[in-house]
C-alpha cells in the first residue's frame, strides 16, 4: 500500500506553526484493524523506498527533493536551478567512494518550509558522477545536515573571499537568522512495508512535533569529536541486547568511555554497520544463514530476532522489518527468485581504520526510523585565526537526544503480518541452500556481463570500476561487483537490488566525501578529518576494547 507507514507511539497531527515545517505522520490500520487511517497528504519528508529520505526545498523559487544526510554538509544539486550564474569560485570537488560530485559555487534564495535563506551557497547544476543514484530514488540532490567544519562548500567560499559565513550550510544560515530559535533540528523516518515510495515523518527545525515533545526530558548525548576530526553527528552508544543477552561493544579509540562505542546518526546512509561478531549473534544464528561477501548476511525472510540498542541508559528496540531487505535474485535457469539480507552490515573497524573513519558504527536509517531524534546544533562554526588559518570552533558543544517510537511487543506482530503480505508480491523465496547456490553461480561469472543489455552492461560498469577505489568503502563496493550479474537482471525490469546496493553505495560515498573533501580544497585548513604525523600515531595507538 503506498499511503502506509507504521510509526509507534503518538499521531503527529498536522497543527501548523508559523515557523515550523511540520510534517504529519501517517498512520494506518494496524494489524487489529484499530489503527488511525489518514490519507496521503502533501508533506516535505518523502521515503524513497526506505532508500532515502527526501525533503523539498526551494532554490530560485524552484522546487528541489534533497536527500536529506546528517552525515554530510554540502548542498548541490544535479540539476540546473535556472537563473542562477556561477560565482566564479571554485571549482569545488567533493570525492566519493565511487566518484564524486563537482561544480562551481553558486548563491542563490533558498527555503524550507517557511525557512527562508537570501543568499544561500550551493552548486548547481553538479556534476554528480553516479546519476542513476539519484533518480532511483527520485532524488535531485543531497541536503547535508551535519556541520560547517565539514562542508567543501563553507571552505572553498572562506578561502576564497576571507569569510566564513557566506558560504555557510542552510541550517546555519538558518539559525543565525532567527536567533530566539531553538538550534534543533528533529527528524522522524517513516517505514515503508511494501518498498514503494510513501510521504510522511517529520522533519522540523526549532521546535518537536505534537506528541514528541518528551525527547527534550531524554538525557543529552554529547556529541564526540575524536582528537583530530572535524565534528560529525557520532555519540556514544552503551551496548547491544540481542534476544536478552546485552554485549558492550568498545571502541577502538584508545581511552574511550569503558564499553561504549562511538556511533555515527546519519540519515544518508540506507544501512548500518556494526562489527562482525555483533553481525553473526544478530544474524548467524538463524538456521540457515550465511555470509553473502565479506559484509551481508543472507538469512530467510520471515527470520528475526529481538534487538534493541542502548544510548545513555535507553534502551530503543529495533523493528524486526529493519533487520532484513527484501532483494530480487535472478536463478542461473532465468527464473526470478526473491532472497533478504541484513539491513546491519559488518564492518570491523580496528584502531587503524579508525584513524581515517572517526567512528565505530555506523546508523544509518535502518537504526533511526526506530527513534524520534531532536538534534542540538549547539554553537559549532569555522572560524578564521589572525593567521589565516581556518579552524573549527565549538563553543557551545552539540548534543542528540532521542526517543522510543518502536513498541517490541506491537512490532513482531507488525512483522509477521506485513512481511508475509509483502512477500506475496514477489517471485518465491527458495531455500537458503539454494540462494546460496543462485548468488554463488552468477558471483563467480561476474567478468561474463552480459551482452544482450547495453544500459545495464553501462550501469554495471560502474559498479566494477567503482570497486578499484581502494578505501574503506571498497568492502561495500566489493559487495556490488560481487552481486554485479544479479544487478544486471534486475535493472532490465525491476530495480529493486539495484536500488538497495546504489544506496549502499551512495551512503559510503556520503561517508567518505565528509572524510576527504575539506583535506583536498584546503591545505591551510587544519582540523580535518584526520591527521597524519605524530600526534595521531601516538593518539591512537593499536588496542582494541572489545
Ligand atoms: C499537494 O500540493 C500540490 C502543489 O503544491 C497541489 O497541487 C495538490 O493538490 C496537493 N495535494 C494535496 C492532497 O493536498
Ligand atoms: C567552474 O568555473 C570554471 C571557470 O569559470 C570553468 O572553467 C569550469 O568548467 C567550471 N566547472 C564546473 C564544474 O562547472
Ligand atoms: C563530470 O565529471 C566527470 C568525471 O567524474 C568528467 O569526466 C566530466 O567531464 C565532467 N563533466 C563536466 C561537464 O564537467
Ligand atoms: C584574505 O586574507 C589574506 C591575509 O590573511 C589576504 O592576503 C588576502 O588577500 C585576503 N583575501 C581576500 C579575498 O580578501
Ligand atoms: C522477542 O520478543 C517477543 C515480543 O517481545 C517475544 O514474544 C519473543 O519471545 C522474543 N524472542 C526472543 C528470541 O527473545
Ligand atoms: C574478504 O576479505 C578478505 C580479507 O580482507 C579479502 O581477501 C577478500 O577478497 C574479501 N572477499 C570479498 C568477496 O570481498
Ligand atoms: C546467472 O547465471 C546464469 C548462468 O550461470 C545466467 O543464465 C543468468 O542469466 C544469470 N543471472 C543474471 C541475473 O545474470
Ligand atoms: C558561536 O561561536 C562563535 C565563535 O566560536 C561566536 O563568534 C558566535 O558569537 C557564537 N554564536 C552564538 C549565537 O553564541
Ligand atoms: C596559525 O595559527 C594557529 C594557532 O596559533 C597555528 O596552529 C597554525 O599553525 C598557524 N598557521 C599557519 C599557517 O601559520
Ligand atoms: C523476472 O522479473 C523481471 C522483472 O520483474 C521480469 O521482467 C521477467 O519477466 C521475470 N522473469 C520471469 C522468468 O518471470
Amino acid at each position: 500500500m503506498k499511503t502506509s507507514a507504521f510509526v509507534a507511539g503518538l499521531l503527529v497531527a498536522g497543527a501548523s506553526r508559523s515557523l515550523a515545517l511540520q510534517i504529519p505522520v501517517q498512520r494506518r490500520a494496524d494489524s487489529s484493524g484499530k489503527g488511525v487511517q489518514m490519507s496521503r497528504m502533501n508533506s516535505t519528508l518523502f521515503n524513497g523506498k526506505d532508500l532515502s529520505y527526501l525533503t523539498t526545498v526551494t532554490i530560485a523559487d524552484q522546487d528541489f527533493k534533497l536527500i536529506i544526510d546528517t552525515g554530510s554538509s554540502d548542498l548541490w544539486i544535479a540539476q540546473n536551478a535556472k537563473g542562477v550564474g556561477s560565482s566564479g569560485i571554485g571549482p569545488v570537488n567533493i570525492p566519493y567512494g565511487t566518484g564524486g560530485v563537482s561544480g562551481n559555487v553558486s548563491f542563490a534564495p533558498f527555503s524550507v518550509g517557511s525557512y527562508k535563506v537570501d543568499s544561500q551557497a550551493f552548486l548547481n547544476n553538479a556534476n554528480f558522477s553516479l546519476p542513476q543514484l539519484l533518480s532511483q530514488v527520485s532524488a535531485d540532490g543531497l541536503l547535508g545536515l551535519s556541520f560547517d567544519a565539514i562542508s567543501s562548500i563553507d571552505i572553498t567560499v572562506a578561502l576564497a573571499t576571507n569569510d566564513t559565513s557566506r558560504g555557510r550550510m542552510p541550517l546555519t544560515n538558518i539559525f543565525a537568522s532567527h536567533p530566539s530559535l531553538p538550534n534543533t533540528l528533529s527528524i522522524l523516518l517513516t517505514r515503508t512495508d511494501d518498498l514503494e515510495d510513501i510521504s510522511g515523518g517529520s522533519f522540523l527545525i526549532g521546535e518537536e512535533a505534537d506528541g514528541y515533545e518528551d525527547v527534550l526530558k531524554a538525557p543529552q548525548l554529547q556529541r564526540f569529536k575524536p582528537d583530530g576530526f572535524s565534528g560529525l553527528w557520532t555519540v556514544w552508544m552503551d551496548g547491544a541486547t540481542i534476544n536478552g543477552n546485552f554485549k558492550a561493544l568498545g571502541s577502538a579509540l584508545e581511552g574511550a568511555p569503558k564499553g561504549k562505542s562511538l556511533t555515527l546518526l546519519d540519515t544518508g546512509t540506507t544501512t548500518a554497520f556494526i562489527p562482525s561478531s555483533l553481525a553473526r549473534q544478530l544474524y548467524g544464528s538463524i538456521p540457515g544463514s550465511f555470509m553473502s561477501g565479506n559484509t551481508t548476511w543472507v538469512v530467510p525472510c520471515m527470520s528475526a530476532s529481538n534487538v534493541s540498542f542502548t544510548f545513555g541508559g535507553q534502551v530503543f528496540p529495533v523493528h524486526p522489518l529493519d533487520l532484513t531487505a527484501i532483494q530480487p535474485g535472478v536463478a542461473p535457469d532465468g527464473t526470478n527468485f526473491t532472497y533478504c539480507v541484513g539491513y546491519y552490515q559488518v564492518a570491523d573497524v580496528t584502531p587503524e581504520t579508525f584513524k581515517s573513519q572517526g567512528q565505530d558504527l555506523l546508523f544509518g536509517d535502518a537504526f533511526l526510523r526506530n527513534v524520534y531524534a531532536s538534534f542540538d546544533y549547539g554553537n559549532d562554526s569555522v572560524v578564521r585565526l589572525s593567521n589565516g588559518t581556518l579552524k573549527e570552533a565549538v563553543s557551545e558543544n552539540p548534543y542528540v537526544q532521542l526517543l522510543k517510537v518502536t513498541d517490541q511487543d506491537k512490532a513482531w506482530t507488525e512483522f509477521f503480518s506485513v512481511r508475509k503480505q509483502t512477500l506475496q508480491k514477489f517471485p518465491p523465496e527458495p531455500s537458503l541452500d539454494k540462494v546460496r547456490q543462485y548468488l554463488g553461480a552468477n558471483a563467480s561469472a561476474s567478468s561474463d556481463s552480459s551482452q544482450n543489455d547495453a544500459k545495464v552492461q553501462g550501469d554495471a560498469v560502474s559498479g566494477a570500476a567503482a570497486s578499484d577505489d581502494s578505501d574503506s568503502t571498497s568492502k561495500l563496493l566489493d559487495q556490488m561487483d560481487k552481486y554485479s550479474p544479479i544487478v544486471i537482471g534486475l535493472l532490465a525490469g525491476n530495480l529493486l537490488i539495484g536500488v538497495l546496493l546504489c544506496a549502499i553505495a551512495l551512503a559510503a560515498c556520503m561517508r567518505r566525501g565528509t572524510s576527504t573533501s575539506t583535506r583536498s580544497v584546503n591545505p591551510t585548513y587544519a582540523p580535518v578529518r584526520f591527521k597524519d604525523g605524530e600526534e595521531s600515531q601516538k593518539m591512537y595507538a593499536p588496542k582494541y576494547n572489545d
